[in-house]
């Protein structure tokens, strides 16, 4: 019989399986920089965020700011809300997500699965109301004296990813180069860019954020990309740190899209909206530096959740969504 050399510890909390989440190469055009994707929908709710709300917590409750059995309320596109709600329901909290019509189906009733409440704001029909989201956030938080996250200024979001930038260099040493991350509340960008500059200087911090998003100037429009960007009139979050990001770059819906279902389809890899685009970005980029350049590409979701929406061709013919040049692009960027 042979030794078994490795043997996973056994957990006692769900929360335990957070991080330690894998890289994958993707296969590049020869002469093309590597791309790594650090994937991570596989953490509990697959997504990164629960890095993120773990932490908000954990500060919480070391502030006296969260106390047994208490109320948390968040404003939320889905993915912050999915990590709460697990917490809460590890912790025995109450949470309330408010959320919009933009979310996914899919994040809501993940939401609901795990014992949230959810509150409703703007059109059923609409799109993105991330400014009445936060209003009725902070008024719930004052009638109900529930601790309101505040994902887009809380400090914690920013700290729950400085063990995905030591995991980075764990597996990577010093070979990071550049940083890809799309752009919300900026939490897993800066949050990982700022943590792991502080071992590698010289590592380069690109934000991407969807066209129509204003993060890095120009004018509001509306976008179906989830999760990602700040739209025309609500707050840009304090975590975004301008001073970090060296290049912020927008990317078409079409574009980010079509880039998921390209890598589903050829590459049997299922990413989120939000995480194609910036795939995307990282692959064009990855054409115009040197083949010993790393970059590294923080993928925020898988395409499980967007099963309904961008996976679905009625649903991208209907808002004329698909391109057939991206995939030319694509075909450039990567090997078959
Ligand atoms: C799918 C998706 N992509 C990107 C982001 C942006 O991440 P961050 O808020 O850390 O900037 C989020 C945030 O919720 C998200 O859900």
């Amino acid at each position: 019989m042979t030794a078994l050399t490795f043997q996973p510890p056994i957990l006692t909390r769900v929360s335990d399986l957070i991080g330690g989440t894998p890289l994958l190469a993707l296969p590049v055009a020869p002469d093309s920089g590597r791309v790594l994707l650090k994937l991570e929908q596989f953490n509990p709710t697959a997504t990164a965020k629960i890095r993120m709300a773990r932490q908000m917590i954990d500060e919480a409750e070391a502030q006296g700011r969260l106390k047994p059995g208490g109320c948390i309320v968040e404003s939320t596109s889905g993915n912050t809300g999915l990590g709460l709600a697990l917490i809460a329901a590890e912790r025995g909290y109450r949470f309330t997500a408010v959320v919009d019509a933009h979310a996914s189906m899919d994040k809501l009733r993940g939401m609901q699965a795990y014992g949230a409440e959810l509150v409703r704001v703007g059109e059923p029909d609409g799109g993105l109301a991330t400014a009445d989201r936060d209003a009725a956030a902070a008024r719930i938080a004052t009638e109900r004296g529930a601790y309101w996250t505040q994902q887009h200024n809380n400090p914690g979001n920013a700290n729950g990813y400085n063990a995905l930038a030591d995991e980075l260099r764990h597996s990577l040493g010093s070979s990071i180069d550049y940083l890809f991350g799309a752009i919300g509340t900026g939490g897993s960008l800066c949050g990982t860019g700022r943590a792991l500059r502080a071992h590698l200087p010289a590592v380069k911090i690109v934000g991407v954020e969807p066209e129509g998003s204003v993060i890095f100037g120009g004018e509001g429009s509306p976008y179906y990309q989830s999760g990602t960007g700040t739209p025309a009139g609500a707050e840009i979050g304090a975590l975004i740190d301008y001073d970090l990001i060296d290049t912020g770059l927008k990317v078409s819906d079409s574009t980010a899209f079509e880039t998921a279902r390209y890598l589903a389809r050829r590459h049997a890899l299922l990413v989120g909206g939000s995480a194609g685009g910036v795939i995307y970005e990282a692959l064009r980029h990855a054409r115009s530096v040197p083949p010993d350049t790393t970059t590294v590409v923080l993928v925020c979701d898988g395409g499980e959740k967007y099963l309904d929406t961008v996976f679905n061709d009625a649903w991208m013919n209907a808002r004329g969504l698909t391109n057939p040049k991206i995939i030319e692009e694509l075909n450039l960027f990567m090997r078959p």
